[in-house]
């Protein structure tokens, strides 16, 4: 490899780190707006809506870890605390939980969850531009497991 490809491929791998850096910002972004969600939503759904919820965060929380993790594996350090990762974050904040409608927080978890995989696909795009198909994979499935989401949530509002 000469100085010019490492360069390079030097680059390829910060930016890579610095998107799933973004990822872990915005899922912490979705993360607070499942449990504003799950703790305030109120109605005939209640039950539903509060443990899909609660899956949701659950499945989250552990997948933020991984993330986190596999930026510390190429090289790079991930980025976090509640400040910091709030100021990172490109979710968009939900409604006032004493005035939302169940499909308030619906469509606010919906947003949030678009938000996260699209910043996934771009950081996906970026591995497998550099031949990272290790971070590619672990992007492939946070992105799928999001589609769902969206999927299910679409569902409820229709
Ligand atoms: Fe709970």
């Amino acid at each position: 490899m000469n100085t010019t490809q490492m360069t390079q491929s030097t680059v390829a791998v910060e930016k890579i780190a610095q998107q799933l850096n973004q990822v872990v910002a915005d899922s912490y972004g979705l993360l607070g707006q499942l449990h504003l969600a799950h703790w305030n939503v109120e109605g005939t759904d209640f039950l539903t809506l509060h443990q899909m919820f609660q899956t949701q965060y659950e499945e989250l929380f552990v997948a933020i870890d991984d993330i986190a993790e596999r930026v510390r594996a190429i090289g790079h350090y991930a980025e976090g605390g509640i400040k910091r990762l709030a100021e990172m974050s490109q979710v968009t904040e939900g409604p006032t939980a004493s005035q939302a409608s169940a499909r308030d927080f619906v469509s606010s978890v919906l947003l949030a969850h678009e938000t996260v995989a699209a910043t996934a696909l771009q950081a996906r795009q970026t591995a497998a531009a550099a031949g990272d198909a290790e971070t590619e994979d672990l992007l492939i499935g946070r992105i799928s497991i999001h589609q769902k989401a969206i999927w299910f949530l679409n569902s409820y509002l229709s």
